[in-house]
């Protein structure tokens, strides 16, 4: 690279080039194309069996009535022949059974001790497992039946909570069928994306799995306008299984950035961006929902759509904030594309060794001063406070601190009083404050590859809005609230930002965002090896105490519904304040049969996963909550 950025203010233009994939009209079906299809495929068969593939009729589906999904063992799970048939409607994308990866390292035909002590190596990294049809980076929500035995000995491996059946979907067409066969049978169905959720929205026990993985085409529009968004300029028109590292390499060819993750590997038009999504960009240009300009999408209807700002404007609201899972299958989404600009980070951390408890918390409470103005200035902080419980040595690891459009100087200006308190009391850091050209070298420079496939922890959010730094006497009780965390062996990762919307998008992104200035989480761990009811009974103690002492301090606020714990109480209000009346109401209307349902998601509090083991997690039959 090298190539000195302009400031993000300044306009660039470049010439519309297609980066990768293809710009062919996707393949969809409209109702007689879908009936040509299945007609030709299935010629012969019981109209019984072709109904099943067909798009929603005046007849209510299958199962509407029953108390849970359809199962296998139940009178109207689908045959072997006819789970064939949808093979055969899908050009032969459906996966059966695909195995879970870590049963190379149990006993029976895919055994392989070399195979089994590779992936043990590298199981906590994310690249090992974002491409695989069924994997979810959280086995505690799967339910912990196939682990390599050297991270946690599952003893056999079964499938749990991973799904039965898997579309290798590539065109829209082979979501319809999916969505049609799965309303028509009854037979529950999930979306999978990258597997990255925090809860394990992408599983199911013998569910029917979407994978949107392969959706990869990435094109790039010179000047999308619409004027009801107040939108002129560059975007990109992403496939749903573009990937963060994908869309920011690309972006950087063009001379633009697009407000993504900071995980290398996130699935950026999948879950991130319709649940929020916040970015290393964030405190300059909003969340990730803020940018879309249309969307791609498959109704629970088996439609093929585009939701933007005139077209399906309702849906349009929802997909942006409302979360994954629950209107539709996305699979593509178009996004605003701003400027590249010189970014400068910073990576440094201290402990409380050498300097003492009282010295450390001082260090802390000193960056608390600084909070608004940071994220009023457009930066982005990324820091960790982790307590060892074995040494009582507290860490704090800044990782980075991220100033986009700021130069080393403007940087350095910004940091110096705190770290001139830090200096004052004994605290030594190495700031190593660096500027970069643009923003695709400093992201891969400045973030951890974070550790995924935690068997002992979840983790929570809060986010504190801007009025619990407003007095020393709220930033001293934030403080207090942070440390009793601590003490309580907490480990904590927080995110300075706010998410203001400069076009101020009109859509269903939790309002608790808008007045942000700490994105706060913190996880419990528990023994690995705990019975479910201790377990459990650690699980909920973490709610009433450690997570309701934050909620306490922060009324009316909320959560981030993907960085979250199921065991959220009151999670609509959480996770989407105001809007989630309407959002409720848009459930109905585009998704009145619950075809698509996720744990925490709007409408799932008709439903429950009764998992095996009563923990919170996907390995159970979904059924109707009793009402
Ligand atoms: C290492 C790591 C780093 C992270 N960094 C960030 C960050 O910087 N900022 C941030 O905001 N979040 C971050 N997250 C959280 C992330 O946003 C969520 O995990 C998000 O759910 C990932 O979306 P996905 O599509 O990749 O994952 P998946 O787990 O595959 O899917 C998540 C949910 O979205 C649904 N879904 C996926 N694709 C579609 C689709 N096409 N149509 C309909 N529903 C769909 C799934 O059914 C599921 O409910 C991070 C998570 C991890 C593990
Ligand atoms: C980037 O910085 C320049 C100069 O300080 C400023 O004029 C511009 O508004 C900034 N861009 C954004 C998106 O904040
Ligand atoms: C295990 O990893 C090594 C080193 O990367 C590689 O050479 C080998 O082929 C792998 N073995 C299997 C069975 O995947
Ligand atoms: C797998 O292991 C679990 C726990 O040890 C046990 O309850 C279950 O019966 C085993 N299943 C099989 C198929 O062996
Ligand atoms: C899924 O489809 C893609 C694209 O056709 C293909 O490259 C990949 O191998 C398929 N994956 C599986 C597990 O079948
Ligand atoms: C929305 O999508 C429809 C259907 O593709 C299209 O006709 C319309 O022009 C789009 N609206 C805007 C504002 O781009
Ligand atoms: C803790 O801080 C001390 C003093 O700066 C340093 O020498 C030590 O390496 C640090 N320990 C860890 C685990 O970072
Ligand atoms: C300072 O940061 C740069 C960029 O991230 C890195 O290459 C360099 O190794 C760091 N230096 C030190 C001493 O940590
Ligand atoms: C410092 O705090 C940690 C974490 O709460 C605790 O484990 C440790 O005992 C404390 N150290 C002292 C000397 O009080
Ligand atoms: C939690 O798991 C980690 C490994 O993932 C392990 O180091 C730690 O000891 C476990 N904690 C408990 C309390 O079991
Ligand atoms: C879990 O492991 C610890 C340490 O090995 C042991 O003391 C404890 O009894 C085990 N608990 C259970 C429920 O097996």
């Amino acid at each position: 690279m090298g190539r000195r950025s302009p400031r993000c203010s300044s306009a660039v233009f470049w010439l519309t080039a297609l980066l990768a994939g293809s710009s062919q009209a996707s393949p969809i079906l409209t109702a007689p194309d879908l009936i040509r299809l299945v007609e030709s495929k299935l010629n012969g068969l019981p109209s019984k069996v072709v109904s099943l593939f067909l798009p929603e009729s005046s007849q209510p589906p299958a199962g509407s009535t029953s108390r849970c999904k359809v199962y296998p063992g139940d009178a109207n799970w689908p045959s072997d022949e006819t789970w064939a048939k949808l093979n055969d409607v899908l050009d032969g994308r459906l996966l059966t059974k695909p195995e879970p990866q870590a049963s190379v390292c149990y006993n029976g035909p895919l055994y392989d001790a070399e195979k089994c002590a590779n992936i043990t190596a590298t199981w906590s990294r994310s690249y090992d497992h974002f491409g695989d049809p069924i994997e979810m980076m959280s086995p505690v929500a799967q339910g912990m039946t196939c682990l390599p035995p050297n991270v946690f000995d599952t003893h056999n491996c079964s499938r749990g909570g991973f799904p039965m059946y898997v579309i290798n979907a590539t065109e829209p067409k082979h979501v319809q069928l999916g969505v049609n066969f799965a309303r028509n049978t009854g037979v529950r169905l999930v979306v999978k994306n990258t597997g990255h959720d925090f809860l394990g929205k992408s599983g199911g026990k013998d569910a029917l799995s979407i994978w949107t993985h392969h959706f990869k085409s990435l094109e790039y529009i010179e000047d999308y306008v619409d004027e009801n968004v107040g939108y002129s300029g560059p975007a990109f028109k992403a496939g749903t299984g573009v990937q963060a590292f994908e869309i920011y390499k690309a972006a950087g060819e063009k001379g633009r950035t697009v407000v993504g993750g900071e995980g290398e590997t996130v699935g950026i038009f999948g879950g991130y961006i319709q649940g929020g999504g916040h970015s290393p960009l964030t405190s300059l240009y909003g969340t990730g929902a803020d940018q879309v300009l249309s969307y791609d999408v498959v109704t629970a209807a088996g439609d093929f759509v585009t939701a933007n700002s005139t077209s399906y404007s309702d849906l349009f609201w929802a997909l942006r904030g409302g979360g994954g899972s629950t209107f539709g299958v996305v699979t593509s989404v178009t996004v605003k594309a701003h400027p590249d600009c010189t970014t400068t980070a910073s990576r440094f951390s201290f402990n409380s060794s050498t300097i003492g408890n009282e010295t450390f918390w001082a260090g802390i409470r000193a960056y608390v001063d600084y909070f608004i103005p940071n994220a009023d200035a457009g930066t982005y902080s990324y820091f960790t406070i982790i307590p060892n419980v074995w040494t009582g040595v507290i860490q704090f690891n800044m990782s980075p601190f991220f100033a986009p459009n700021k130069t080393l100087a403007q940087t350095t200006t910004l940091l110096q009083p705190w770290l001139t308190r830090l200096g004052d009391l004994g605290i030594k850091v190495d700031p190593n404050i660096t500027e970069f050209s643009n923003f695709y070298d400093a992201w891969r420079s400045s973030f951890p590859l974070e550790v995924v496939e935690k068997i002992n922890a979840t983790t929570a959010s809060r986010l504190f809005p801007r009025t619990n730094f407003e007095t020393e006497e709220k930033r001293d009780e934030l403080l207090d609230n942070l440390r009793q965390s601590t003490e309580n062996n907490r480990v904590q990762v927080h995110f300075n930002i706010k998410a203001v919307d400069p076009a101020n998008a009109d859509n269903a992104v939790n309002p608790a965002w808008r007045p942000n200035i700490l994105f706060a989480q913190q996880a419990v761990r528990w023994p690995a090896n705990g019975t479910a009811s201790e377990i459990l009974k650690i699980r909920q103690e973490f709610q009433t105490s450690d997570m309701q002492r934050w909620r306490d301090i922060s009324p009316g606020a909320g959560g981030y519904l993907a960085e979250a714990d199921r065991l959220e109480p009151n999670f609509g209000q959480s996770f989407w304040g105001s809007n989630y009346p309407r959002l409720l109401r848009l459930k109905a209307k585009w998704d009145p049969h619950d075809v698509f349902f996720a744990t925490t998601s709007v409408g799932s509090e008709r439903w429950k996963v009764e998992s095996i083991d009563g923990l919170p997690n996907e390995n159970g039959k979904l059924c109707r909550v009793e009402q």
